[in-house]
């Protein structure tokens, strides 16, 4: 059976920037529906995090369009693009947790800075997501006193706290082991079918993630390449496509590893 795709929520249509004499984004296009997970990769400096900024709004295309819910970025005013903000969580490679402050007021942070709930519904918000990533007991902790991994779970728990429709990540599982990261991804992907959010994450872990993504998307020489699913970006015969397919995930192929197993399913 057909099923009809889901509304665009974000689109960039031929965007361009450049950082001095240096043309990062060179006619960026890209569509993201509603619900699914859309995977950037690429090797490091090619742009992947100035994509992540262009769609939240922090930089401004030189050339192009932002367009996020039906609304050009550019024509949007402050409040317009807070509005826009409003529905967007995201989780940053550095996690940036407040060392100062508790779990339970990292993660009840943007409901007290975002809206007017009171002290006792912020509980209820708060401990539902704490529960969701396994966090119960350690709201009373600080970020020192917690694991890698657990603080990217408050980090991820403090992300979705508002129940955003778009998440967006920024290689979230950096610093992190290959079963630590894997709980994240696991934890991101059971979250999303609970919440059904639109996300878009930016990965060097391909393999992990790869089976679980419905669009996926390498940065390279300034354009988006792909943009296709899973299936189809193995198999491209997009040359610049190849060759990070060959390098990246080669070896993974071969060898007897957790990641064999998600191809397998494919
Ligand atoms: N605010 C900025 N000012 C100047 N150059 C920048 C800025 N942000 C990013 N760049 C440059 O743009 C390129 C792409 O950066 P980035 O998007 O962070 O790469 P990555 O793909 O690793 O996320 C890099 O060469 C970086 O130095
Ligand atoms: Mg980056």
């Amino acid at each position: 059976m057909e099923t009809k795709p889901s509304e665009i929520v974000i689109e960039l249509d031929n965007v361009e920037k450049c950082f001095g004499q240096q043309k990062v984004l060179n006619g960026v296009s890209l569509q993201v529906r509603a619900g699914t997970t859309t995977v950037i990769v690429g090797a490091s400096g090619q742009g992947k995090s100035v994509i992540l900024k262009h769609m939240l709004g922090l930089m401004r295309p030189d050339s192009g369009r932002v367009v996020v819910f039906g609304q050009d970025l550019a024509q949007s005013n402050t409040k317009q693009l807070r509005d826009i903000r409003s529905n967007f969580g995201v989780l940053f490679q550095n996690v940036a947790l407040f060392d100062s402050m508790s779990v339970y007021d990292n993660v009840a942070l943007p409901l007290r800075e975002r809206t007017h709930k009171s002290e006792a519904d912020i509980r209820v918000d708060v401990e539902e997501k704490l529960a969701l990533m396994g966090l119960e007991d350690h709201g009373a902790k600080f970020p020192a006193q917690l694991s890698g991994g657990m603080q990217k779970r408050v980090g991820l728990a403090r992300a979705l706290v508002l129940n955003p429709r778009v998440v967006f990540f920024d290689e979230p599982t950096t610093g992190l082991d290959v079963s630590k990261s894997n709980e994240i991804y696991r934890l991101f992907f059971e979250t999303q079918a609970r919440l059904n959010y639109t996300a878009v994450i930016v990965s060097h872990d391909v393999p992990k993630i790869f089976k679980l993504s419905d669009v996926v998307a390498l940065m390279a020489d300034g354009k988006l390449q792909g943009c296709m699913s899973p299936e189809a970006f193995q198999l491209s015969d997009n040359p610049l496509i190849r060759s990070f397919v060959l390098e990246t995930m080669g070896p993974i192929y071969s060898s007897e590893t957790e990641e064999t197993l998600l191809y397998e399913t494919l």
